[in-house]
């Protein structure tokens, strides 16, 4: 028998972990950047000149084997309890975020609840950006790029991320970049549920930490873990969820445009749907 306090307790902590962050600063209004269709911008256009200042903040089938997958955290009860004791802290400023942060990547580098992923891993990618964003993206895990130099997207998709980011007049050191699960999986299957539910503490703290106004889920499958929905991305988008205190947004994930190309103004539509709930009108 397994003990499940620190479990519940954990549950705790998290079920209340929403109200419990002091309220960020108020983005504020900058002037109208011109409209062009993202597949425009991605040629090469010029992103718009001014940037708002942001600082201050699938389908999952196949089953493994058994033995494969530690079915809960209480077997690696050492992260747990730093996960526990440090998310029984409050995070105010920047500083303390980071500190949070970091604090949080330690225990992720030790976790080895997925034992396949523990044991093909070069290392953990556990996120990167403002500690302090509004802005979270989320995607779904690391690539072999991702694995190989241990920041969230920074292949191919990821450089079609940061070009969408810079349509926007975003620049990638505002927002906080993190995925669904901090491993490769092997050959870049999607995650497990499992791998998903074990890695979720994780994110979960990256959210409790940063408290960023504002989420977007990068594909199905990072829409799909965060929010508990059953529904794929095209179905998802176009509208804001809501997670805690964030207001969510899902869209496209950027493999997915590079396989997709006509997909790519359904992204800038929902960018533009984004970017007007900051109050930035880009056309
Ligand atoms: N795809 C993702 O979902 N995340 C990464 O970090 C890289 C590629």
């Amino acid at each position: 028998m397994t003990d499940s306090r620190p479990l519940r307790q954990f549950l705790d902590l998290m079920a209340s972990s929403g109200i419990s962050h002091l309220p960020k600063v108020t983005l504020p209004k900058p002037a109208a950047a011109p409209g062009k269709l993202l597949a425009n911008r991605l040629k090469g256009a010029a992103p718009p000149t001014r940037q708002p200042s942001l600082s201050k903040p699938g389908s999952q089938t196949r089953l493994m084997s058994p033995d494969r997958l530690t079915p809960n955290s209480a077997q690696q009860p050492d992260v747990m309890e730093t996960t526990r004791s440090l998310l029984e802290q409050t995070f105010h400023t920047a500083e303390q975020k980071a500190e949070g942060l970091s604090r949080l990547a330690e225990s992720v580098a030790a976790c080895k609840r997925c034992t396949e992923l523990a044991e093909t891993r070069r290392q953990t990618v556990f996120g990167v950006g403002n500690a302090d964003a509004d802005i979270m993206f989320i995607g779904e895990a690391p690539g072999a790029d991702e694995d190989r130099q241990g920041e969230p997207f920074v292949g191919a998709a990821g450089k079609l991320m940061d070009k969408i980011i810079a349509a926007c007049g975003l620049k990638r050191e505002e927002i906080y970049i993190c995925n669904i699960l901090r491993c490769r999986p092997p050959g870049n299957r999607n995650p497990h549920p499992q791998e998903a539910a074990n890695c979720r503490e994780f994110l979960d703290g990256q959210i409790r930490i940063v408290a960023p106004k504002h989420i977007i889920c990068w594909g199905t499958v990072a829409a799909q873990n965060l929010l508990g929905e059953t529904r794929p991305v095209g179905r998802l988008r176009g509208q804001f969820l809501q997670h805690g205190e964030a207001k969510v947004m899902c869209t496209y994930h950027p493999s997915y445009l590079l396989r997709n190309a006509s997909a790519k103004k359904l992204v800038w539509e929902d960018m533009k749907f984004f970017m007007n709930d900051l109050g930035i009108d880009l056309g």
